[in-house]
């Protein structure tokens, strides 16, 4: 039989969706199931996205632009402008996801075995999409007990070899909901300018920020120009995660027109999508505003909730809908299993992420979970109920 590469056979399988056939497992047998799990969220997509592709009158659908329509990059730039960041349309690559902006960053930036540094936790998938890249992720860890805050830079500097090309950051950060602060950023940023690296923001939940802090984007750091690199998204901005459409954005010429080599490899990003983003960049103030009221009040409940529970450990989160909670168990994969297969409370169970996925330390977070809280209130009461009932009976 003709083999597959090393790389495929390398490539991590998410840590999320091995579980799903348990959970679905889990529904047939009549078991409800609260979907902690995922990043989908349940908020409507703003309606004048939805209405600017409902009567579409077009006679093609056809490729536009491999960099994106340029009256969409010029709005995304009006978006950034009104943000504090000051880019134009010529700054901007629109792709298939922020997914596809970071395998273009990684592509243009990087070369087979070059290294990339990361606090971990992680987005899991910078896993994936350095593994199809060819490059290696070299973690540095940040604490629950901290927050997850910004590890120490003399952390940072004693991973840095000449292999080293970039520092990744997510920023409110994907699985710990912490926000990076403006002096945070500044620490980055002399640190990249010192060893000439790149510093890659993965800012798609920018949005997302509560109690009245402010996000600080690498963007607005004036000496960075030469080493920001932001990856950004319509998928949980606007609830369109469907949609397909990120972006890469960069003041830095060279990534620019490398970046968009890969852009015009794949021809072009959705057509439709865009004519949704182009149109989402209008929804009212009050959209979000609602949103995040919505997202602050289910984080403070589950916050609350969560604390209750003997021996859980929680850090509170100041961004995006996600917060890393640590159990009373020795290994969460055996237990986010053991929920979907043999546990319900009054029929219901819950599905959640183990963290060990979200680390490329072998052995650190197996006693963590991830939860996002996507769910409406009442379900989000239920599902914790069910956690902590889960965690009186669980035997390791
Ligand atoms: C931190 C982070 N970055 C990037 C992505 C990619 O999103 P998309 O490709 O839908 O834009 C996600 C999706 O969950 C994410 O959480």
């Amino acid at each position: 039989m003709p083999k597959i590469s090393t790389k495929g056979i390398q490539m991590p399988e998410s840590p999320i969706r091995k579980l799903v056939p348990f959970a679905e497992n889990a529904e047939k047998k009549g078991k409800n199931v609260y979907y902690l799990n995922i990043g989908q969220p349940d908020i409507k997509t703003p309606q004048v996205a939805l209405d600017a592709i409902k009567g579409i009158t077009l006679e093609t659908l056809a490729y536009s632009r491999s960099e994106g329509s340029e009256s969409y990059r010029t709005k995304i730039a009006e978006y950034y402008g009104r943000n504090n960041i000051s880019v134009n349309h010529d700054d901007i690559i629109v792709t298939t996801g922020g997914s596809e902006a970071l395998l273009f960053a990684f592509g243009s930036i990087m070369d087979k075995d070059d290294e990339i540094i990361i606090p971990e936790p992680f987005y899991a998938n910078y896993n994936g999409f350095s593994t199809s890249s060819g490059i290696k992720v070299v973690p540095v860890i940040s604490k629950i007990e901290d927050n997850f805050a910004l590890p120490a830079i003399e952390e940072f500097e004693k991973l840095i070899t000449s292999k080293t090309k970039a520092i990744l950051i997510c920023n409110p950060g994907n699985p710990t909901g912490y926000l990076y602060s403006k002096e945070e950023i500044q620490k980055l940023a002399e640190i990249v300018k010192k060893h000439d690296l790149f510093l890659i923001a993965d800012e798609v939940y920018r949005e997302f920020v509560y109690d009245g802090i402010s996000h600080f984007s690498i963007l607005e750091e004036p000496t960075l120009s030469e080493h920001a690199i932001v990856i950004d998204s319509v998928s949980k901005r606007y609830s369109m995660c469907g949609a397909r459409i990120g972006y890469l954005v960069s003041k830095n010429r060279e990534v620019i027109s490398t970046a968009l080599k890969f852009a015009q490899a794949r021809l072009s990003p959705p057509t439709l999508a865009q004519i949704a983003s182009e149109a989402a960049l209008d929804t009212p103030q009050t959209y979000f505003e609602e949103v995040i009221d919505e997202y602050v009040s289910r984080r403070n409940l589950l916050i609350e909730e969560l604390q209750k529970i003997p021996d859980v450990k929680v850090a509170k989160p100041n961004g995006a809908f996600y917060c890393i909670a640590e159990l009373p168990v020795k290994n969460s994969d055996d237990f986010a299993r053991w929920l979907l297969e043999e546990f319900d409370f009054e029929n219901n169970t819950v599905m959640v992420a183990p963290a060990a996925g979200f680390y490329s330390t072998e052995g650190v977070g197996k006693n963590q979970i991830r939860i996002a809280y996507v769910l409406k209130e009442e379900s989000l009461r239920t599902a914790v109920k069910v956690l902590a009932e889960a965690l009186k009976v669980y035997k390791d």
